[in-house]
């Protein structure tokens, strides 16, 4: 079972890994800055960057969606790479934190800064969003990193409190439509102990949670047709597979892989089953 002091370890892990598969695929260890799904995404003006489109389209939504005038100060709340940062930068200007529980992560994420020239005003740290975060921000993004917080109204509450009033929290996960421990406990006890999940949170859990923090929905959406779950005999095949390596190999990253994989293949289902959608939530702060 893996528990949330597992997940910087676990983040350090796949971190790694995902350089490797950058350099094998494109001969480029820093291909892409972002870590969450790839979308598919056929956008012709996306078509000469090809390789990222997938991945730079959630940037460019979140972007259009939080209306920011111009220089605006906003927290990543689980940046990874620092991907969706860079890419608001470069469009907006603007001051940036991001925080991230891998300090593998972090390096890659000031190494880009550096390099871009942006390091004064894309600061990165080690963090969790469940601690203290300041509270001037403009936006608070936070793509793929809410679905390991073990009580959303201890998280929300606190992001809610980054933010100034008028400000807005952008979240873009997957949620479920149901209970999943009653209704897909097998499923459910994949993610728990592949993915560190100590509770899988619907999209009611989400709704509720942000009202509670003071925090008025004004967008949601739902991606769910952009992510492409295999088929359940590849999935099957697949799972069987990697169960197997799991349990023979013994080098820690390696594992690490295989379970994130194993995870990812319960999340791919329970998106074919329609039990899980990939929804934005976009809210608002009162008193702006
Ligand atoms: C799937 S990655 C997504 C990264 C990034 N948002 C992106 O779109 O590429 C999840 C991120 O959430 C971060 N994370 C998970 N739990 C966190 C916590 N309690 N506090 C801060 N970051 C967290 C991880 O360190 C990782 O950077």
């Amino acid at each position: 079972m893996m528990t949330s002091d597992q997940l910087p370890d676990y983040y350090n892990w796949l971190s790694r890994y995902v350089q490797l598969t950058n350099w094998l695929s494109y001969h480029d260890r820093f291909a892409a800055f972002t870590m969450h799904k790839r979308l598919g995404i056929q956008a012709a003006e996306h078509a000469e960057r090809r390789r990222t489109a997938g991945l730079e389209y959630v940037n460019g939504r979140l972007l259009a969606l939080a209306r920011l005038q111009p220089g605006p100060r906003v927290l990543d709340a689980g940046c990874g790479f620092g991907g969706t940062i860079f890419h608001w930068q470069s469009r907006i200007g603007g001051r940036y934190e991001g925080i991230t529980l891998s300090r593998v992560q972090l390096a890659v994420a000031e190494r880009e800064a550096r390099r871009r020239g942006i390091a004064d005003v894309c600061r990165f740290r080690v963090q969790s969003y469940d601690e203290p975060l300041g509270h001037d921000f403009d936006a608070v993004v936070a793509i793929e990193s809410l679905i390991h917080s073990p009580d959303l109204d201890r998280t929300l509450p606190h992001l809610a409190g980054a933010l100034q009033p008028g400000g807005v929290l952008l979240v873009l996960d997957d949620m479920a439509t149901c209970g999943l421990d009653r209704h897909r406990p097998v499923e459910a006890d994949l993610l728990r102990r592949h993915w560190g999940c100590a509770r899988y949170w619907t999209d009611d859990d989400y709704r509720d949670a942000l009202d509670r923090a003071g925090l008025l929905l004004i967008h949601e959406e739902d991606l769910s047709a952009l992510v492409r779950p295999r088929r359940e005999e590849i999935l099957n095949r697949l799972e069987l597979t990697y169960s197997v390596l799991h349990r023979r190999i013994p080098l820690p990253g390696a594992r690490t892989v295989i379970s994130a994989y194993l995870g990812g293949i319960a999340l791919e289902r329970l998106h074919g089953l329609g039990d899980v959608h990939y929804r934005l939530l976009v809210a608002r702060k009162m008193g702006g």
